[in-house]
């Protein structure tokens, strides 16, 4: 669907308010869940077919049930990293991505994310909150944390090619060191928030504190279904914000729906809020 059509098609109305709103924002909040890298090829965790589909959440979004993975099931353990890596690896920012780093000229905005595969970083969004941390970082005990690239999770993800098809407990931590291991700096693990834990900081702080001090809040591509972030769009409302949500589910609240994919949504959003297409460079791959 070309931004025309979205433009023209049942959007319209509310494409219309909503560049109103933002052409009108003192300080645009946009808070983002795995949807709006869905086109960049990176499964949502609670669509028909998600992560949490294939791999049940009780085990694979906590430490106690990896850890319990890696000392019964090393090869399950194995096919789950690949499932994760391999397409943040090979992610490029789509679309979307593109359009909320092109809001960047016109208005002040700040994007506090779920996701954990820095593409909006990549995008050009240079005020981002990983509230939910980064699979492009490593995190020792001793509380350092360091920057990984994008080359580095193909490397890993190389790996545990290698590792799937007779993996031992010992061959997946070989393919994982640049990921999870011990090194001069004690031991590291990816710097991403496993459920039961806390929220990264100071991404949760800033962020929540950008969400309370917005007059818009656009929330893109998220089921709202994960706490404390879900709590975000109704603290934005109680404050007195607009918001307007982008998702081709409608949202539970009453909120201003832009029904469809955040990758077409959005540049027809940033097109008629300040006449800015993503040029011919921009748009995705292939
Ligand atoms: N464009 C916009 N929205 C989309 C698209 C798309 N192309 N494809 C799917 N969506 C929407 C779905 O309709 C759904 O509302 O994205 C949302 C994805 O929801 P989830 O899979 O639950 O992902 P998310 O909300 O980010 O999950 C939050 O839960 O498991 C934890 O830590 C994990 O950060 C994650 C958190």
């Amino acid at each position: 669907m070309e931004e025309a059509s979205v433009k023209e098609g049942s959007l319209g109305n509310k494409l219309l308010e909503a560049a109103l709103w933002l052409r009108r924002a003192q300080q645009v909040v946009v808070f983002t869940g795995a949807g709006v890298s869905a086109e960049s090829g990176i499964a949502t965790f609670r669509d028909e077919g998600g992560l949490w589909a294939r791999f049940p959440p009780e085990r694979f979004a906590h430490v106690s049930g990896l850890l319990a993975l890696l000392r019964d099931d090393p090869a399950r353990l194995a096919e789950f990293c690949r499932e994760v890596i391999a397409p943040i690896a090979e992610a490029r920012p789509n679309p979307a991505h593109r359009a909320i780093a092109a809001f960047e000229a016109y208005i002040p905005v700040v994007v506090v994310t779920q996701n954990v595969d820095g593409l909006h970083q990549e995008a050009g969004s240079t005020h981002v909150h990983e509230i939910h941390g980064s699979l492009l970082a490593v995190r020792s005990v001793l509380g350092g944390v360091e920057h990984l690239r994008r080359q580095d999770l193909q490397e890993v993800s190389k790996n545990l090619r290698r590792a799937t098809v007779q993996t031992s407990r010992r061959r997946l931590l070989w393919a994982l060191r640049r990921l999870l291991g011990v090194s001069h700096w004690g031991p590291y693990r990816p710097d991403v928030v496993m459920f039961g834990e806390p929220l990264r900081e100071p991404d949760w702080t800033l962020g929540r504190r950008a969400v309370h001090e917005s007059d818009v809040l656009l929330v893109v591509g998220t089921s709202g279904l994960v706490m404390p972030a879900a709590e975000l769009p109704s603290e934005a409302r109680a404050r007195g914000a607009k918001v307007i949500q982008i998702d081709p589910h409608p949202p539970d609240e009453p909120v201003l729906w832009l029904q469809g994919k955040a990758g077409e949504v959005l540049p027809a959003l940033l097109q008629e809020a300040f006449g800015t297409s993503l040029n011919a460079t921009e748009l995705p791959f292939g």
